[in-house]
């Protein structure tokens, strides 16, 4: 599912690219009035012991082009729902709960190698002011020296992934959702890791 390699119509993997990551809307909660956490970790706020309610999960992965080659040092924004599916935004009308230990906004550089890792919480689902439940998802911008893409994260085995109008709207959905995997022994023993290599058309 969040393998970026893209494979031919006899399953086997095409030489000449990885299959570019579908983009989506921003949405109406990017957070332009909030100074994002400069740390990759939004499960805790800086400098607190206290951590976010909810899955534990690490999102990882690396910044690619098409043709298979690291974006160094790509920006990426990144912002979510918290656990009950509330943004911490002033035109998010839903009643669920704010947690103040989730703040949901964090900017991320990657590395040389074009990877990036952030710890945060799995968010939860929430109503659109239509009616419709959004399955959970992370938003993110990912910006290189040439491209940028918006696009969104999801998670396998959530039943509105299924019916969601934004995640269906892309070429190819399956791009966009990611199955929890148990984390390697040196990370929490509840937490989850969410593999999502992201791939731009250029660099
Ligand atoms: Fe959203």
């Amino acid at each position: 599912m969040s393998d970026a390699r893209c494979k031919g119509p006899t399953g086997r993997r095409d030489t000449a690219a990885f299959a570019i990551t579908p983009p989506q809307i921003v949405g109406p909660f990017y957070p332009i009035r909030e100074r994002p956490d400069l740390a990759s970790d939004l499960a805790r706020p800086l400098g607190s012991a206290a951590e976010a309610q909810g899955q534990l999960i690490y999102v990882r992965g690396r910044v690619l082009t098409s043709s298979g080659e690291p974006v160094s040092h790509a920006l990426i924004d990144v912002w979510q729902a918290n656990a009950a599916g509330k943004y911490r935004h002033p035109s998010d009308m839903n009643p669920a709960p704010l947690d103040p230990n989730f703040k949901g906004f964090a900017r991320l550089t990657a590395d040389a190698s074009g990877g990036y890792s952030f710890r945060t919480i799995k968010p939860g689902r929430y109503p659109t002011p239509e009616g419709e439940i959004r399955p959970p998802h992370i938003h993110l911008t990912v910006e290189g020296r040439f491209d940028r893409l918006v696009t969104q994260l999801y998670f396998a085995g959530e039943a509105e992934n299924l019916i969601d109008r934004w995640l269906n709207a892309a070429p190819h959905p399956d791009r966009l959702i990611v199955k929890l995997q148990e984390p390697p022994p040196h990370l929490e023993k509840h937490a989850m890791i969410a593999h999502f290599d992201i791939v731009l058309a250029s660099g």
